[in-house]
């Protein structure tokens, strides 16, 4: 085949995939099967291959992902996002009515369902994806394209003619539920932590550095607004209607509604029937129709006034308070655990539900066999809200915190200002030694292959091991004859254990599992103090001079360094050559001694971690954030505009990666003085001036 040949192939290939990727994601009826569907793709993917640089970066081979990462530079809306009014009562919906009849007299309204998701503004050039930007400040926000090109439902080429040449979309990123429940069962299989809900999901998954991530997670994107300086429409139904037939997913439930009855009609409705959506929702936007009216009310700093949101009531059910479990976690920590007659709750079936602790059992009088309220709240577990009195069963007491660990009968303590109880018993306590065991091997701690919940417990059974420290003096005879393990994972267990004893000190520090000092705090300790005695020796004032470090947090420090057994521990961890102290880094030279570098956007030889690195190896500090400390940027491509407007605000130099390699192999003896001049090409940059267009709708 010729050249020509292939590449009408090309083109007539991204429309077969783009018409079936709307009919399979946005309209739900497919015409191919995904063997046929893969099969197409893969064609075109070995065409681009064959001729790169004639791949759009808007082809359907994109929505696969790519696993570079990308740092999210940050981009100008052209026009705000605000946000709306909420409001919670029918009372304050009708007050807002009936003003707004008042302003304009005759008015027809839009109803819209409200997704409980995160808020996403699409650019559209000559009808391709141009850009996707996250609602951010209103003003700013983050450059998503990569990701957002991997969701199915967002039409990378638009259909049709009569779309604008230049406009932006804004719409909501959702998850949902069966994307949500499959993403959890996973991470609860990898021993993750659980997503609380898909909204927030929905977010983290939009900032996942690996669009391949994204790709994964079946995200869904659904648009309610556009925006532009010449949309031809006269309403916002209107504009709904042509986004739908452009290829964009717009909500079916949009309704027109000219009284305040039919809008609370709307409203009552979808509080029930929202329950039966396959994603989450949490309340109802209602929005004057006609643009010209839109105008005439006009919008304040923060919200239009020619919309409001009106919220629903967080969903509630009633059920059975059967009893009560108590929890003893890795710190002592007592956590009182509902467990429920299953119950139907926001898209999932709910059996448990938190009661967080004495007090709160206590002020609301929950008692066993009450009938009890759980909600959704923020959290993964729900909670118990309230009481249905008038259900309570004849001849009820009320009920009775546990005096002693459920699990090893030592009597509980409560430590003043705190409101959970604790079992003092650290050494002697089940879970709490097999909880900080399972803390100190985890993934992001010393990545102790081989060594799960099941096999410590196993371990601690056979009296192999009750601390950490027990880790290091395995004997591999007794491991290997072990029920359940058997010589390959027991090989397994102690290839593990052996690389551990490289982990970095501040990977270290957080393992050993001091309270409140999480993975970013012994980052910051270790990188202040550098050594775990320099540690172990600071007063409460020294600690607190380290970055993030509260009192509370070196209260905790210095009573962990207190403990004797603490301290016995770690010297068995020493002996056995764990990492105590901060790794220097090998100076290859001092060319960058004394230099604070910001390495920004993406480069094309290496990663910016090696980016990083290389910095060090010269005597240089990296830095996160540009600031008057900073004494040159190296920018690759993609360096956010702030940073790049804060740079020559700052007077900073920025280099490119070639005059960066450049400086540090010519600098390689001549160490005096490094910051460099900057090229010609890297003054001569241009920030590109992305401001709102004047009047217009937003
Ligand atoms: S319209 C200027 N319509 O709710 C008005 N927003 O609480 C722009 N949202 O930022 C927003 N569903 O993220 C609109 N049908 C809908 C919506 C919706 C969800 C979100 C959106 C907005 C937030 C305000």
């Amino acid at each position: 085949m010729s050249r020509e040949d292939d590449i009408r192939r090309m083109s007539e290939l991204v429309d077969l995939l783009e018409y079936h990727t709307r009919r399979y994601y946005v309209d739900n009826s497919p015409e191919i099967s995904d063997f046929e569907f893969d099969a197409l793709l893969r064609e075109l993917q070995e065409l681009e291959n064959k001729y790169p640089d004639m791949a759009s970066p808007n082809s359907p081979t994109k929505r696969v992902g790519s696993d570079l990462t990308s740092e999210f530079a940050s981009a100008e809306h052209r026009f705000p996002m605000l946000s709306l009014q909420n409001t919670y009562s029918s009372e304050e919906l009708g007050e807002w009515i009936d003003r707004i009849i008042r302003e304009i007299g005759e008015v027809e309204f839009v109803c819209e369902l409200k997704f409980d998701g995160t808020a996403i503004s699409l650019t559209y050039e000559n009808g391709e994806l141009l850009q996707a930007i996250t609602r951010g400040d209103g003003r700013r926000g983050d450059d998503v394209t990569n990701n957002v090109r991997t969701i199915r439902t967002v039409p990378l080429r638009l259909q049709g003619e009569d779309y604008p040449s230049l406009f932006e979309i804004r719409g909501e990123i959702i998850m949902p539920y069966a994307s949500f429940d499959r993403l959890n069962s996973e991470r609860e299989a990898a021993g993750e932590p659980l997503l609380a809900n898909p909204r927030n999901a929905a977010a983290g998954t939009l900032k996942q550095q690996s669009s391949q991530v994204v790709a994964h997670r079946g995200l869904d994107c659904t648009l309610y607004n556009l925006a532009g300086n010449d949309l031809r429409f006269m309403t916002h139904y209107e504009s709904l209607e042509a986004a739908r037939r452009w290829g964009f997913k717009v909500s079916e439930h949009a309704k027109v509604c000219r009284t305040r009855e039919e809008i609370e009609a709307y409203i009552a409705h979808w509080d029930t029937e929202r329950k039966a959506l396959p994603y989450a929702t949490d309340g109802v936007v209602i929005k004057v129709n006609r643009y010209a009216d839109q105008r005439t009310l006009g919008s304040t700093a923060k919200a239009p006034r020619w919309a409001v949101a009106y919220k629903f009531q967080a969903e509630k059910a009633l059920t059975k308070l059967t009893s009560v479990d108590f929890q003893v976690g890795r710190t002592g920590a007592i956590t009182p655990v509902a467990n429920l007659e299953p119950v139907q709750l926001a898209g999932t079936i709910v059996k448990r539900a938190s009661i967080h602790n004495a007090d709160q059992i206590a002020a609301l009088d929950i008692r066993l066999g009450d009938m009890v309220y759980v909600e959704k709240g923020g959290e993964i577990i729900p909670k118990i809200t309230g009481v249905e009195l008038s259900e309570r069963p004849a001849g009820s007491t009320p009920f009775e915190y546990i005096t002693h660990c459920p699990e090893c009968g030592s009597q509980l303590v409560r430590i003043e200002g705190e409101a959970k109880h604790y079992c003092p018993n650290t050494s002697g306590c089940k879970p709490q030694i097999i909880g900080r065991i399972e803390h100190f091997v985890k993934r992001k701690a010393m990545d102790i292959e081989g060594l799960g919940g099941e096999t410590i417990e196993l371990l601690w059974e056979n009296g192999m091991l009750s601390d950490i420290a027990d880790i290091y003096n395995l004997d591999p005879i007794a491991l290997a004859s072990l029920p359940r393990l058997g010589e390959k994972s027991a090989a397994n267990i102690l290839e593990g254990v052996r690389i551990s004893k490289s982990v970095p000190f501040e990977r270290v520090l957080f393992a050993i599992g001091i309270r409140f000092v999480g993975e970013t705090t012994a980052k910051y300790l270790a990188t202040h103090f550098r050594t775990l005695d320099a540690i172990a020796a600071a007063t409460a004032e020294e600690l607190a001079e380290a970055e993030e470090i509260g009192s509370k947090i070196a209260e905790s420090i210095i009573a962990y360094f207190a403990e004797d057994n603490n301290r016995t521990i770690l010297d068995r961890l020493r002996s056995a050559g764990l990492r105590f102290e901060i790794e220097d880094k090998v100076c290859t030279s001092n060319a960058l001694s004394g230099k604070n570098i910001v390495i920004s956007g993406k480069f094309e030889g290496r990663s910016r971690d090696d980016m990083k690195a290389l910095v060090e190896e010269h005597g240089g500090k990296n830095l996160a954030a540009v600031s008057a400390n900073v004494d040159f940027i190296v920018a690759g491509d993609n360096m956010g505009p702030a940073k790049r407007q804060k740079a020559e605000k700052l007077g900073i130099k920025i280099l490119n990666e070639q005059e960066f390699m450049a400086l540090i192999s010519s600098a390689e003896n001549t160490a005096t003085d490094a910051t460099p001049e900057p090229a010609a090409e890297a003054e001569e940059r241009v920030v590109v001036d992305t401001k709102p267009i004047q009047g217009t709708l937003f």
